[in-house]
């Protein structure tokens, strides 16, 4: 069952949210070549802690670390390592806090120096695809529509959405009701829901150059393309207000 929050609980999301978006100020800082996801892992941790809040990807399901790191092909879930960055890559980061029992979690792909156009576009087409979801987030509407912005525009433009993993209700857990897929299907449009103020979700299109294919490594955590092209993720928590979404986890 989805639960709305009031707007004093918004207002504490809120908080873990801006923790959340400083967070990924610090990681679009440090995503440099040269650079090793653990490092950036380390100092994200500290930056949490500092705020006085929990990383909530630590320990979650038993995922070792406080932010995941999927480089190029990897699409989620990737685990931070030693391997250097290198110039051309792209590094989609994705980080979830936890402030006195209220979560926020939010998600950015960022070039590694300079890329390819077909990664810059890849990366900019995540981008317009998550703003569509977002305006599409709105009382009165439904779910569906979230997923058919996202869709429409990705698939429009040639990209692969990914199914296999949605975005999700967010509140005093990271993962709530309802799920939020970023395409249309039957079993969404049986019991779709309608939006109500109070509502507060985590979107998070992920989209791919090639396949919405994917498969899991080895590691049980990395999620990759299936046909190993490139793939971009990015993800806000949004608030559905009586005047309209309202994203928490901007600075
Ligand atoms: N942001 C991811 C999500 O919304 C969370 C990563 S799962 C974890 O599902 F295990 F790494 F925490
Ligand atoms: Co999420």
């Amino acid at each position: 069952m989805p639960t709305r929050k009031s707007p004093e609980q918004i207002e504490r999301m809120r908080e873990a949210g801006r923790i959340v978006a400083e967070c990924h100020e610090l990681m679009r800082d440090m995503a440099r070549p040269g650079v090793r996801t653990r490092d950036i892992d380390r100092e994200v941790e500290r930056l949490i802690r500092r705020r006085g809040g929990e990383p909530a990807f630590l320990g979650y399901r038993g995922y070792p670390a406080s932010i995941c790191a999927s480089v190029n092909d990897e699409v989620v879930h990737g685990i931070p390592n030693r391997r250097r960055l290198e110039e051309g890559d792209i590094l989609s980061v994705d980080v979830g806090v936890n402030l006195g029992g209220w979560y926020g979690d939010a998600a950015n792909t960022l070039p590694i120096g300079s890329v390819s156009a077909e990664a810059q576009a890849l990366i900019e087409a995540a981008y317009e695809a998550l703003r569509r979801g977002i305006e599409a987030a709105r009382a009165g509407g439904r779910l569906s529509d979230i997923g058919r912005a996202v869709q429409s525009y990705a698939e429009g433009r040639g990209y692969g959405v990914v199914r296999q993993y949605v975005g999700h209700g967010i509140g005093r857990a990271m993962h709530e009701d309802p799920q939020v897929p970023n395409f249309v299907s039957p079993e969404l449009l049986r019991n779709d829901l309608v939006l109500e103020p109070g509502l507060v979700l985590a979107i998070e299109p992920m989209l791919n150059q090639g396949t919405h294919e994917t498969r899991v490594r080895r590691n049980g955590w990395t999620v990759v393309t299936r046909d190993g092209k490139l793939s971009a993720h990015v993800e806000h928590t949004v608030a559905i207000t009586e005047q309209g979404p309202r994203i928490l986890t901007l600075p």
